[in-house]
Protein backbone atom coordinates (compact mmCIF):
# COMPACT_ATOMS: atom_id res chain seq x y z
CA UNK A 1 0.00 0.00 0.00
CA UNK A 2 1.03 3.32 -0.87
CA UNK A 3 3.09 5.02 2.05
CA UNK A 4 1.59 8.54 2.82
CA UNK A 5 2.81 10.92 5.42
CA UNK A 6 3.13 14.32 6.34
CA UNK A 7 7.04 16.08 6.57
CA UNK A 8 8.48 19.15 6.24
CA UNK A 9 9.71 20.77 3.21
CA UNK A 10 13.05 20.18 1.78
CA UNK A 11 14.91 20.39 -1.40
CA UNK A 12 14.20 17.36 -3.59
CA UNK A 13 14.52 15.38 -6.60
CA UNK A 14 11.33 13.98 -6.52
CA UNK A 15 8.30 14.64 -8.20
CA UNK A 16 6.58 17.91 -6.66
CA UNK A 17 2.79 18.35 -6.91
CA UNK A 18 1.12 21.55 -6.66
CA UNK A 19 -2.63 22.14 -6.10
CA UNK A 20 -4.50 24.60 -8.22
CA UNK A 21 -7.94 25.71 -6.97
CA UNK A 22 -10.67 27.18 -9.39
CA UNK A 23 -9.75 29.63 -11.36
CA UNK A 24 -6.33 30.86 -9.56
CA UNK A 25 -3.76 29.10 -10.86
CA UNK A 26 -1.36 32.01 -9.33
CA UNK A 27 -2.47 30.44 -5.96
CA UNK A 28 -0.24 27.74 -7.20
CA UNK A 29 2.79 29.50 -7.86
CA UNK A 30 2.37 31.81 -4.94
CA UNK A 31 2.27 28.52 -2.97
CA UNK A 32 5.42 27.44 -4.69
CA UNK A 33 7.07 31.17 -4.17
CA UNK A 34 6.29 30.51 -0.49
CA UNK A 35 8.10 27.62 0.83
CA UNK A 36 11.98 28.25 0.82
CA UNK A 37 13.27 25.01 1.15
CA UNK A 38 12.12 24.05 -2.78
CA UNK A 39 14.33 27.35 -3.90
CA UNK A 40 12.26 28.79 -6.10
CA UNK A 41 13.55 32.38 -7.59
CA UNK A 42 11.35 34.63 -9.70
CA UNK A 43 12.46 33.07 -13.38
CA UNK A 44 11.03 29.98 -11.63
CA UNK A 45 7.77 30.97 -11.06
CA UNK A 46 7.42 33.02 -13.76
CA UNK A 47 8.08 30.07 -15.69
CA UNK A 48 5.02 28.78 -13.71
CA UNK A 49 3.24 31.35 -14.47
CA UNK A 50 3.49 30.97 -18.18
CA UNK A 51 3.13 27.56 -18.18
CA UNK A 52 -0.37 27.71 -16.30
CA UNK A 53 -1.12 30.30 -18.58
CA UNK A 54 -0.07 28.61 -21.85
CA UNK A 55 -2.01 25.54 -20.79
CA UNK A 56 -4.82 27.17 -19.33
CA UNK A 57 -5.30 25.51 -15.90
CA UNK A 58 -8.57 25.82 -15.29
CA UNK A 59 -7.35 24.25 -11.71
CA UNK A 60 -10.85 21.75 -12.20
CA UNK A 61 -10.72 19.13 -9.65
CA UNK A 62 -8.54 16.31 -11.17
CA UNK A 63 -7.36 18.25 -13.91
CA UNK A 64 -3.62 17.91 -14.02
CA UNK A 65 -0.67 19.26 -15.99
CA UNK A 66 2.73 18.57 -15.88
CA UNK A 67 6.05 20.65 -16.34
CA UNK A 68 9.06 18.63 -16.55
CA UNK A 69 12.20 20.56 -15.81
CA UNK A 70 15.01 18.59 -17.01
CA UNK A 71 18.48 18.77 -14.88
CA UNK A 72 16.84 20.61 -12.40
CA UNK A 73 15.22 20.31 -8.95
CA UNK A 74 12.31 19.38 -8.58
CA UNK A 75 12.24 17.23 -12.28
CA UNK A 76 8.46 17.30 -12.45
CA UNK A 77 5.92 19.95 -11.45
CA UNK A 78 2.45 18.33 -11.64
CA UNK A 79 -0.20 20.81 -11.19
CA UNK A 80 -3.08 19.53 -10.13
CA UNK A 81 -6.88 20.73 -9.98
CA UNK A 82 -8.75 20.69 -6.14
CA UNK A 83 -12.09 22.97 -7.83
CA UNK A 84 -13.93 24.42 -4.95
CA UNK A 85 -11.35 22.98 -2.82
CA UNK A 86 -13.91 20.44 -0.85
CA UNK A 87 -13.18 17.18 0.42
CA UNK A 88 -14.52 15.84 -3.70
CA UNK A 89 -12.07 18.26 -4.71
CA UNK A 90 -9.19 17.34 -3.01
CA UNK A 91 -10.43 13.23 -3.83
CA UNK A 92 -10.51 13.50 -7.56
CA UNK A 93 -7.08 15.60 -7.18
CA UNK A 94 -5.74 12.43 -5.29
CA UNK A 95 -6.80 10.05 -7.79
CA UNK A 96 -6.00 12.05 -10.84
CA UNK A 97 -2.28 12.47 -9.03
CA UNK A 98 -2.19 8.79 -8.74
CA UNK A 99 -2.04 8.54 -11.80
CA UNK A 100 -0.13 11.08 -13.43
CA UNK A 101 2.60 10.24 -10.99
CA UNK A 102 1.93 6.22 -12.09
CA UNK A 103 6.02 6.17 -12.60
CA UNK A 104 7.09 8.32 -10.19
CA UNK A 105 8.86 6.65 -7.36
CA UNK A 106 7.50 9.64 -5.23
CA UNK A 107 5.82 12.62 -4.88
CA UNK A 108 5.61 15.72 -2.57
CA UNK A 109 2.32 17.39 -2.38
CA UNK A 110 2.91 21.31 -1.49
CA UNK A 111 -0.10 22.08 0.03
CA UNK A 112 -1.82 25.28 1.22
CA UNK A 113 -0.39 26.45 5.01
CA UNK A 114 -4.53 26.26 6.20
CA UNK A 115 -5.47 22.71 4.92
CA UNK A 116 -8.25 21.40 6.63
CA UNK A 117 -8.40 17.85 7.82
CA UNK A 118 -11.23 16.70 5.25
CA UNK A 119 -9.21 17.93 2.65
CA UNK A 120 -6.19 15.16 3.48
CA UNK A 121 -9.16 12.73 3.96
CA UNK A 122 -10.08 13.53 0.30
CA UNK A 123 -6.64 13.69 -1.09
CA UNK A 124 -5.34 10.37 0.93
CA UNK A 125 -8.56 8.56 0.08
CA UNK A 126 -8.12 9.27 -3.91
CA UNK A 127 -4.38 8.36 -3.56
CA UNK A 128 -5.36 4.95 -2.01
CA UNK A 129 -8.11 3.91 -3.99
CA UNK A 130 -6.61 5.12 -7.76
CA UNK A 131 -3.55 3.21 -7.03
CA UNK A 132 -5.41 0.01 -5.90
CA UNK A 133 -4.47 -3.21 -8.63
CA UNK A 134 -5.55 -6.50 -8.71
CA UNK A 135 -3.00 -8.93 -8.47
CA UNK A 136 -3.73 -12.41 -9.09
CA UNK A 137 -0.50 -13.88 -7.51
CA UNK A 138 2.54 -12.40 -7.89
CA UNK A 139 2.90 -8.74 -7.78
CA UNK A 140 4.51 -6.51 -9.71
CA UNK A 141 3.84 -2.79 -7.66
CA UNK A 142 3.11 1.01 -9.42
CA UNK A 143 6.67 2.80 -9.19
CA UNK A 144 4.78 5.27 -6.58
CA UNK A 145 5.61 4.34 -3.48
CA UNK A 146 5.75 7.48 -1.51
CA UNK A 147 3.38 10.75 -1.20
CA UNK A 148 4.73 13.30 1.42
CA UNK A 149 2.43 16.06 1.95
CA UNK A 150 4.34 18.84 3.31
CA UNK A 151 2.21 20.40 6.27
CA UNK A 152 3.00 20.92 10.09
CA UNK A 153 0.27 18.51 10.60
CA UNK A 154 -2.20 18.49 14.28
CA UNK A 155 -3.93 15.82 15.77
CA UNK A 156 -6.85 16.36 13.17
CA UNK A 157 -5.19 16.08 10.35
CA UNK A 158 -3.18 12.43 11.23
CA UNK A 159 -7.17 11.82 12.39
CA UNK A 160 -8.05 12.08 8.69
CA UNK A 161 -5.42 10.53 7.27
CA UNK A 162 -6.25 7.13 9.70
CA UNK A 163 -10.08 7.54 8.86
CA UNK A 164 -8.65 7.70 4.69
CA UNK A 165 -6.84 4.41 5.71
CA UNK A 166 -9.41 2.61 7.13
CA UNK A 167 -11.78 3.21 4.39
CA UNK A 168 -9.01 2.72 2.09
CA UNK A 169 -8.06 -0.88 3.34
CA UNK A 170 -11.22 -1.65 3.46
CA UNK A 171 -12.43 -0.62 0.09
CA UNK A 172 -9.09 -2.35 -1.21
CA UNK A 173 -10.79 -5.70 0.75
CA UNK A 174 -13.47 -5.86 -1.04
CA UNK A 175 -12.19 -5.25 -4.11
CA UNK A 176 -9.83 -7.98 -3.63
CA UNK A 177 -12.98 -10.27 -2.63
CA UNK A 178 -14.76 -8.72 -5.33
CA UNK A 179 -12.43 -9.52 -7.99
CA UNK A 180 -11.38 -13.10 -6.96
CA UNK A 181 -12.17 -15.43 -9.76
CA UNK A 182 -15.21 -17.94 -9.28
CA UNK A 183 -13.20 -20.99 -9.39
CA UNK A 184 -10.97 -20.04 -6.05
CA UNK A 185 -13.61 -17.76 -4.21
CA UNK A 186 -15.78 -20.73 -2.72
CA UNK A 187 -18.20 -19.50 0.48
CA UNK A 188 -15.69 -21.47 3.00
CA UNK A 189 -13.09 -19.43 1.16
CA UNK A 190 -14.39 -16.10 1.87
CA UNK A 191 -15.34 -16.49 5.30
CA UNK A 192 -11.57 -17.43 5.82
CA UNK A 193 -10.67 -14.72 4.54
CA UNK A 194 -12.87 -12.46 6.81
CA UNK A 195 -11.15 -14.50 9.80
CA UNK A 196 -7.92 -13.50 8.92
CA UNK A 197 -8.87 -9.40 8.47
CA UNK A 198 -10.60 -9.33 11.64
CA UNK A 199 -8.60 -11.57 13.21
CA UNK A 200 -6.25 -9.67 16.12
CA UNK A 201 -8.74 -6.63 16.72
CA UNK A 202 -9.90 -6.42 20.61
CA UNK A 203 -14.19 -6.15 20.59
CA UNK A 204 -14.18 -8.06 16.96
CA UNK A 205 -15.21 -11.42 16.88
CA UNK A 206 -16.40 -13.52 13.67
CA UNK A 207 -18.56 -16.53 13.45
CA UNK A 208 -18.93 -18.77 10.71
CA UNK A 209 -21.86 -21.34 10.22
CA UNK A 210 -21.45 -24.30 7.93
CA UNK A 211 -24.32 -26.15 6.46
CA UNK A 212 -24.77 -28.48 9.31
CA UNK A 213 -25.26 -25.39 11.13
CA UNK A 214 -27.44 -23.50 9.14
CA UNK A 215 -29.57 -27.10 8.51
CA UNK A 216 -30.12 -26.89 12.48
CA UNK A 217 -30.74 -23.64 12.84
CA UNK A 218 -33.27 -22.85 9.78
CA UNK A 219 -31.59 -21.32 7.31
CA UNK A 220 -33.49 -23.13 4.26
CA UNK A 221 -32.86 -20.64 2.52
CA UNK A 222 -29.04 -20.54 1.59
CA UNK A 223 -29.34 -24.15 1.87
CA UNK A 224 -31.70 -24.10 -0.87
CA UNK A 225 -29.47 -21.56 -3.10
CA UNK A 226 -26.46 -23.70 -2.58
CA UNK A 227 -27.65 -26.95 -2.91
CA UNK A 228 -26.73 -26.96 -6.89
CA UNK A 229 -23.22 -26.25 -5.71
CA UNK A 230 -20.62 -29.16 -4.54
CA UNK A 231 -19.20 -26.20 -1.86
CA UNK A 232 -21.52 -25.37 0.35
CA UNK A 233 -23.05 -22.22 1.56
CA UNK A 234 -21.98 -20.16 4.91
CA UNK A 235 -23.27 -17.59 7.30
CA UNK A 236 -20.54 -15.31 8.26
CA UNK A 237 -21.49 -12.88 11.41
CA UNK A 238 -19.38 -10.41 11.91
CA UNK A 239 -19.70 -8.37 15.38
CA UNK A 240 -17.76 -5.05 16.30
CA UNK A 241 -19.59 -4.34 20.59
CA UNK A 242 -16.82 -1.58 21.74
CA UNK A 243 -17.86 -1.04 25.49
CA UNK A 244 -20.34 1.16 25.96
CA UNK A 245 -22.40 1.07 23.15
CA UNK A 246 -25.88 2.03 22.88
CA UNK A 247 -26.86 1.85 19.59
CA UNK A 248 -27.40 -1.15 17.75
CA UNK A 249 -26.86 -1.44 13.33
CA UNK A 250 -27.15 -4.72 11.46
CA UNK A 251 -25.48 -4.50 7.67
CA UNK A 252 -26.26 -7.55 6.05
CA UNK A 253 -24.54 -8.03 2.77
CA UNK A 254 -25.62 -10.40 -0.30
CA UNK A 255 -22.89 -12.80 -0.28
CA UNK A 256 -23.33 -15.26 -3.96
CA UNK A 257 -19.77 -15.78 -4.72
CA UNK A 258 -20.90 -17.01 -8.35
CA UNK A 259 -24.62 -16.56 -9.95
CA UNK A 260 -25.20 -18.52 -12.72
CA UNK A 261 -28.99 -18.19 -12.34
CA UNK A 262 -29.30 -21.84 -11.65
CA UNK A 263 -31.87 -24.12 -13.43
CA UNK A 264 -33.00 -20.50 -14.79
CA UNK A 265 -29.73 -20.73 -16.49
CA UNK A 266 -28.39 -17.10 -17.44
CA UNK A 267 -26.76 -16.45 -20.87
CA UNK A 268 -23.36 -15.77 -20.97
CA UNK A 269 -23.41 -12.18 -21.18
CA UNK A 270 -25.41 -11.85 -18.54
CA UNK A 271 -23.50 -14.50 -16.62
CA UNK A 272 -19.79 -14.03 -17.41
CA UNK A 273 -19.45 -10.95 -14.63
CA UNK A 274 -21.69 -12.98 -11.83
CA UNK A 275 -18.46 -13.40 -9.55
CA UNK A 276 -19.44 -9.93 -8.42
CA UNK A 277 -22.63 -11.03 -6.78
CA UNK A 278 -21.19 -10.96 -3.53
CA UNK A 279 -20.23 -6.78 -3.58
CA UNK A 280 -22.86 -6.46 -0.67
CA UNK A 281 -21.26 -9.03 1.32
CA UNK A 282 -17.65 -7.86 0.70
CA UNK A 283 -18.73 -4.04 1.45
CA UNK A 284 -20.66 -4.82 4.74
CA UNK A 285 -17.62 -6.59 6.50
CA UNK A 286 -15.36 -4.34 4.93
CA UNK A 287 -17.26 -1.19 6.65
CA UNK A 288 -17.55 -3.06 9.71
CA UNK A 289 -13.80 -3.33 9.77
CA UNK A 290 -13.27 -0.17 9.02
CA UNK A 291 -15.77 1.17 11.98
CA UNK A 292 -13.57 -0.63 13.99
CA UNK A 293 -10.21 0.32 13.10
CA UNK A 294 -11.93 4.07 13.98
CA UNK A 295 -13.33 2.38 16.93
CA UNK A 296 -16.48 3.44 16.35
CA UNK A 297 -18.48 3.55 19.78
CA UNK A 298 -21.56 1.83 18.28
CA UNK A 299 -22.51 -1.67 18.29
CA UNK A 300 -22.05 -3.43 14.57
CA UNK A 301 -23.30 -6.83 13.28
CA UNK A 302 -22.61 -7.78 10.13
CA UNK A 303 -24.45 -10.69 8.38
CA UNK A 304 -22.86 -12.10 4.81
CA UNK A 305 -25.43 -15.10 3.70
CA UNK A 306 -22.58 -16.93 1.20
CA UNK A 307 -23.30 -19.11 -1.29
CA UNK A 308 -22.91 -20.14 -4.83
CA UNK A 309 -25.97 -20.27 -6.91
CA UNK A 310 -24.68 -22.84 -9.33
CA UNK A 311 -26.83 -26.13 -11.50
CA UNK A 312 -26.31 -29.67 -9.71
CA UNK A 313 -28.37 -32.96 -9.78
CA UNK A 314 -30.10 -31.57 -6.49
CA UNK A 315 -30.17 -28.09 -7.18
CA UNK A 316 -33.27 -25.83 -6.16
CA UNK A 317 -36.02 -26.09 -8.81
CA UNK A 318 -38.63 -23.94 -10.25
CA UNK A 319 -41.20 -24.23 -8.13
CA UNK A 320 -39.54 -25.31 -5.27
CA UNK A 321 -41.38 -23.69 -1.84
CA UNK A 322 -38.66 -22.85 0.97
CA UNK A 323 -39.69 -21.78 4.67
CA UNK A 324 -37.31 -19.19 5.72
CA UNK A 325 -35.29 -18.54 8.95
CA UNK A 326 -38.83 -17.67 11.02
CA UNK A 327 -41.42 -19.04 9.10
CA UNK A 328 -42.33 -16.77 6.02
CA UNK A 329 -42.57 -19.26 2.38
CA UNK A 330 -41.24 -18.52 -1.01
CA UNK A 331 -42.37 -20.18 -3.95
CA UNK A 332 -39.02 -20.09 -6.41
CA UNK A 333 -40.37 -18.99 -9.36
CA UNK A 334 -37.56 -18.22 -10.91
CA UNK A 335 -34.00 -19.83 -9.32
CA UNK A 336 -32.29 -16.81 -10.44
CA UNK A 337 -34.10 -14.46 -8.01
CA UNK A 338 -32.05 -15.90 -5.33
CA UNK A 339 -29.79 -12.79 -3.54
CA UNK A 340 -33.85 -11.79 -1.93
CA UNK A 341 -34.43 -15.90 -1.03
CA UNK A 342 -30.80 -15.92 0.98
CA UNK A 343 -31.11 -12.10 2.70
CA UNK A 344 -34.92 -13.31 3.38
CA UNK A 345 -33.49 -15.59 5.86
CA UNK A 346 -30.72 -13.48 7.31
CA UNK A 347 -33.11 -10.40 8.02
CA UNK A 348 -35.44 -12.82 9.60
CA UNK A 349 -32.42 -13.79 12.13
CA UNK A 350 -31.42 -10.48 12.57
CA UNK A 351 -34.73 -9.10 13.68
CA UNK A 352 -35.81 -11.95 15.55
CA UNK A 353 -32.82 -12.51 17.27
CA UNK A 354 -30.33 -9.38 17.43
CA UNK A 355 -33.08 -6.87 17.86
CA UNK A 356 -31.40 -3.99 16.57
CA UNK A 357 -31.75 -0.60 15.95
CA UNK A 358 -31.35 -0.45 12.16
CA UNK A 359 -31.01 -2.81 9.59
CA UNK A 360 -29.10 -1.41 6.80
CA UNK A 361 -28.65 -4.33 3.82
CA UNK A 362 -26.73 -3.96 0.63
CA UNK A 363 -27.07 -6.30 -2.68
CA UNK A 364 -26.38 -6.75 -6.27
CA UNK A 365 -29.88 -7.79 -6.62
CA UNK A 366 -31.56 -6.96 -10.03
CA UNK A 367 -30.28 -5.97 -13.29
CA UNK A 368 -33.24 -3.87 -13.49
CA UNK A 369 -31.38 -1.20 -11.33
CA UNK A 370 -28.83 -0.67 -13.53
CA UNK A 371 -31.60 0.11 -16.04
CA UNK A 372 -32.77 2.39 -13.94
CA UNK A 373 -30.22 4.30 -12.74
CA UNK A 374 -26.92 3.33 -14.99
CA UNK A 375 -23.21 2.26 -13.96
CA UNK A 376 -22.31 4.69 -10.62
CA UNK A 377 -25.54 5.25 -8.43
CA UNK A 378 -26.93 3.01 -6.44
CA UNK A 379 -31.16 2.38 -5.51
CA UNK A 380 -31.66 3.34 -2.71
CA UNK A 381 -35.12 2.18 -0.02
CA UNK A 382 -36.65 3.12 2.89
CA UNK A 383 -39.43 3.85 4.62
CA UNK A 384 -37.99 6.40 6.60
CA UNK A 385 -37.18 9.96 5.51
CA UNK A 386 -34.81 10.33 8.44
CA UNK A 387 -32.35 7.59 7.31
CA UNK A 388 -32.83 8.25 3.50
CA UNK A 389 -31.43 11.46 4.07
CA UNK A 390 -28.72 10.53 6.49
CA UNK A 391 -28.08 8.06 3.77
CA UNK A 392 -27.83 10.31 0.85
CA UNK A 393 -25.68 12.94 2.83
CA UNK A 394 -23.13 10.24 3.85
CA UNK A 395 -23.12 8.80 0.09
CA UNK A 396 -22.51 12.39 -1.26
CA UNK A 397 -19.70 12.71 1.34
CA UNK A 398 -18.10 10.04 0.95
CA UNK A 399 -18.43 10.25 -2.90
CA UNK A 400 -20.39 7.63 -3.90
CA UNK A 401 -23.96 8.05 -5.52
CA UNK A 402 -27.56 7.01 -4.31
CA UNK A 403 -31.37 7.65 -5.41
CA UNK A 404 -34.00 7.02 -3.37
CA UNK A 405 -36.87 5.31 -5.20
CA UNK A 406 -40.48 4.50 -3.74
CA UNK A 407 -41.73 1.38 -2.11
CA UNK A 408 -44.78 1.29 -4.08
CA UNK A 409 -47.13 -0.30 -1.96
CA UNK A 410 -49.66 -1.20 -5.09
CA UNK A 411 -47.04 -3.60 -6.43
CA UNK A 412 -47.11 -5.42 -3.61
CA UNK A 413 -49.74 -7.40 -4.10
CA UNK A 414 -47.75 -8.89 -6.83
CA UNK A 415 -46.05 -10.55 -4.31
CA UNK A 416 -48.23 -12.93 -3.47
CA UNK A 417 -50.48 -15.23 -5.80
CA UNK A 418 -48.28 -18.64 -5.52
CA UNK A 419 -48.88 -21.68 -3.51
CA UNK A 420 -46.61 -19.69 -0.32
CA UNK A 421 -46.19 -16.44 1.66
CA UNK A 422 -44.38 -14.63 -1.45
CA UNK A 423 -43.19 -15.64 -4.90
CA UNK A 424 -39.85 -14.86 -5.66
CA UNK A 425 -40.21 -13.22 -8.98
CA UNK A 426 -42.63 -11.60 -10.74
CA UNK A 427 -43.08 -9.95 -14.77
CA UNK A 428 -44.71 -5.93 -14.00
CA UNK A 429 -41.10 -4.70 -14.30
CA UNK A 430 -40.17 -2.90 -11.53
CA UNK A 431 -37.56 -5.53 -10.77
CA UNK A 432 -35.49 -3.46 -8.29
CA UNK A 433 -38.62 -2.06 -6.47
CA UNK A 434 -40.23 -5.30 -6.58
CA UNK A 435 -36.86 -7.24 -4.97
CA UNK A 436 -37.33 -4.39 -2.43
CA UNK A 437 -40.83 -4.84 -1.94
CA UNK A 438 -40.02 -8.73 -1.16
CA UNK A 439 -37.04 -7.69 1.34
CA UNK A 440 -39.54 -5.68 2.91
CA UNK A 441 -41.54 -8.72 3.86
CA UNK A 442 -38.85 -9.87 6.25
CA UNK A 443 -38.20 -6.41 8.19
CA UNK A 444 -40.81 -7.42 10.54
CA UNK A 445 -40.87 -4.73 13.89
CA UNK A 446 -38.35 -2.88 12.26
CA UNK A 447 -39.73 -1.95 8.96
CA UNK A 448 -39.64 1.40 9.00
CA UNK A 449 -35.74 1.41 10.43
CA UNK A 450 -34.78 -0.44 7.51
CA UNK A 451 -32.34 1.06 4.70
CA UNK A 452 -31.96 -1.50 1.75
CA UNK A 453 -29.25 -0.54 -1.56
CA UNK A 454 -29.16 -2.72 -5.05
CA UNK A 455 -26.13 -1.70 -5.87
CA UNK A 456 -25.41 -4.36 -9.05
CA UNK A 457 -24.15 -1.68 -11.63
CA UNK A 458 -21.91 0.16 -9.32
CA UNK A 459 -20.37 -2.84 -7.93
CA UNK A 460 -18.17 -3.11 -11.01
CA UNK A 461 -16.37 -0.42 -13.22
CA UNK A 462 -15.66 -1.23 -16.75
CA UNK A 463 -13.03 1.44 -16.92
CA UNK A 464 -10.48 3.31 -14.54
CA UNK A 465 -12.63 6.46 -13.67
CA UNK A 466 -11.67 8.63 -10.88
CA UNK A 467 -10.67 7.21 -7.82
CA UNK A 468 -12.16 3.74 -9.92
CA UNK A 469 -10.05 1.05 -10.51
CA UNK A 470 -11.02 -1.08 -13.59
CA UNK A 471 -12.58 -4.08 -11.89
CA UNK A 472 -14.54 -3.99 -8.62
CA UNK A 473 -15.47 -0.96 -7.06
CA UNK A 474 -16.18 -1.71 -3.11
CA UNK A 475 -19.31 0.60 -3.81
CA UNK A 476 -20.87 0.55 -0.32
CA UNK A 477 -17.47 1.03 2.11
CA UNK A 478 -17.14 4.47 1.79
CA UNK A 479 -21.31 5.25 2.43
CA UNK A 480 -21.79 2.75 5.13
CA UNK A 481 -18.40 3.72 6.70
CA UNK A 482 -19.20 7.24 6.48
CA UNK A 483 -22.67 6.59 8.10
CA UNK A 484 -21.54 4.68 10.98
CA UNK A 485 -19.44 7.57 11.57
CA UNK A 486 -21.87 10.13 11.64
CA UNK A 487 -24.64 7.46 13.62
CA UNK A 488 -21.96 7.49 16.25
CA UNK A 489 -21.17 11.31 16.58
N1 LIG B 1 -27.22 -11.17 -9.39
C1 LIG B 1 -28.34 -10.92 -10.20
C2 LIG B 1 -28.58 -9.44 -10.47
C3 LIG B 1 -27.53 -8.71 -11.26
C4 LIG B 1 -27.66 -8.54 -12.61
C5 LIG B 1 -26.48 -8.11 -10.61
C6 LIG B 1 -26.72 -7.83 -13.32
C7 LIG B 1 -25.53 -7.39 -11.31
C8 LIG B 1 -25.66 -7.24 -12.67
C9 LIG B 1 -29.60 -11.46 -9.54
O1 LIG B 1 -29.43 -12.60 -8.79
C10 LIG B 1 -30.57 -11.79 -10.61
O2 LIG B 1 -30.28 -12.65 -11.39
N2 LIG B 1 -31.71 -11.09 -10.65
C11 LIG B 1 -32.70 -11.31 -11.62
C12 LIG B 1 -34.04 -11.24 -10.94
C13 LIG B 1 -35.19 -11.73 -11.77
C14 LIG B 1 -35.04 -13.21 -12.08
C15 LIG B 1 -36.47 -11.49 -11.00
C16 LIG B 1 -32.59 -10.24 -12.70
O3 LIG B 1 -32.27 -9.09 -12.39
O4 LIG B 1 -32.80 -10.57 -13.86
MN1 LIG C 1 -29.54 -14.36 -9.91
ZN1 LIG D 1 -27.58 -12.88 -7.98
Amino acid sequence: MLDIRFAAARSTSAAVAVVVPSGEPTTAVSLLGSVPKLRFGPADLDECTAFLEDVGHSGSAGSVHSLPRPGRQPARLLFVGIGDGDEAGWRSAGAALAKSARSEPALIVVAPVELPPAAVRGLAEGLWLASYRYELSTSSPAELRRVTVVLDASGEHAEALERARAVAVSTMLARDLTNTPGDRKTPAWFARRVEKAASGVPQLTVSVRDPAALAEQGFNAILAVGRGSTRGPRLVEMSWRPRGARRHVVLIGKGITFDTGGICIKPLSGMKLMRKDMGGAAAVVGATLAAAAMRLPLRITALAPLAENAIGADAMRPGDVIQHYGGITSEVLNTDAEGRLVLGDVMAYAVRRLRPDVIVDLATLTGAQGVALGKRTAAMYSHSDTLAEEFTGAAAAAGEAVWRMPLLDDYAEELDGGIADLVNSTDIGAGSLLAALYLREFTGALRNDWVHFDMSSPAWADSADGELTKGATGWGVRTLTRWLESASA
